[in-house]
């Protein structure tokens, strides 16, 4: 979709984390090289799992067994890796060397290469902008450092907050408390499907970004735009070249 005067422009960005501003899936290669022929689908594995255990405790016995992200990450790896490499070992191996490897990588992961400057744009332009993320505040501090964004997010927001995971309302209400924005202001940035919709109901305008070529969910709401990469979040706004803005 591109820029359409008649659209509201949106005064602040927030984007996710996991997925969206850090690559999830490479830590695929050292999965690979830890346990060879299994690290792609344990890569994708660990990441469902992960997402499954943040519904899970969000949506039962009222949120008590709220785990932050970090723990969740951790339980969702020592289970991948239970199903998918355990069975193919002498029964009884531990694996406790292979999992604080790996745990290592995912604090560190890799960032997406158009990240800074994406970023750099939006704050070149006075707009607003942030991270709203499942992960816990240490886990974002430590990723945004080491992958050098310091310095271009206005907000970095953690659902740890209220100790709900998204999609519940209260965690996507986090992003308005912290800018004093409506969500109809603000456009909410994620790479992840389920994320880009559940974000879209909640009343952002939204972005998909769509690496992998992916369908979008098939539940009547489409988000407002659809990208490849970052750079599509600045189609939200009236191009300005001499700013060196280029959507
Ligand atoms: C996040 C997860 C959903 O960063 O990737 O919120």
């Amino acid at each position: 979709m591109q820029y359409s005067g008649a659209m509201r422009i949106p005064q602040a960005v927030l984007f996710d984390a996991y997925g969206t501003l850090f690559d999830v899936y490479s830590v695929g290669l050292l999965a690979e090289q830890l346990f060879p022929g299994h690290g792609q689908a344990l890569g994708v594995l660990w990441r469902d799992k992960q997402i499954e255990y943040t519904r899970l405790v969000s949506t039962s016995s009222g949120g008590a067994h709220y785990r932050p992200f970090w723990e969740l990450t951790h339980a969702a790896l020592r289970y991948a890796i239970k199903r998918l490499v355990a069975p193919t070992l002498a029964p009884g191996a531990r694996f406790d060397l292979q999992i604080e490897r790996l745990m290592n990588e995912y604090r560190c992961l890799s960032a997406f290469p158009e990240n800074r400057e994406v970023l750099r744009a939006l704050r070149d332009r006075g707009i607003v902008t942030g991270i709203l993320s499942n992960g816990d505040p240490a886990m974002l501090a430590l990723a945004i450092k080491s992958a050098g964004l310091d310095g271009l997010l206005d907000h970095v927001i953690s659902v740890d907050s209220v100790r709900k995971y998204k999609t519940d309302p209260l965690a996507y209400a986090l992003g308005e408390q912290a800018t004093g924005l409506a969500a109809g202001q603000i456009a909410f940035v994620s790479c992840n499907a389920w994320d880009a919709l559940a974000a879209t109901w909640y009343g952002y305008q939204t972005l998909w970004v769509n690496r992998y070529g992916l369908p979008f969910e098939e539940l009547d709401t489409e988000p407002t735009r659809t990208g490849s990469s970052l750079r599509a979040v600045l189609d939200f706004f009236p191009p300005t070249p001499e700013r060196g803005f280029t959507p």
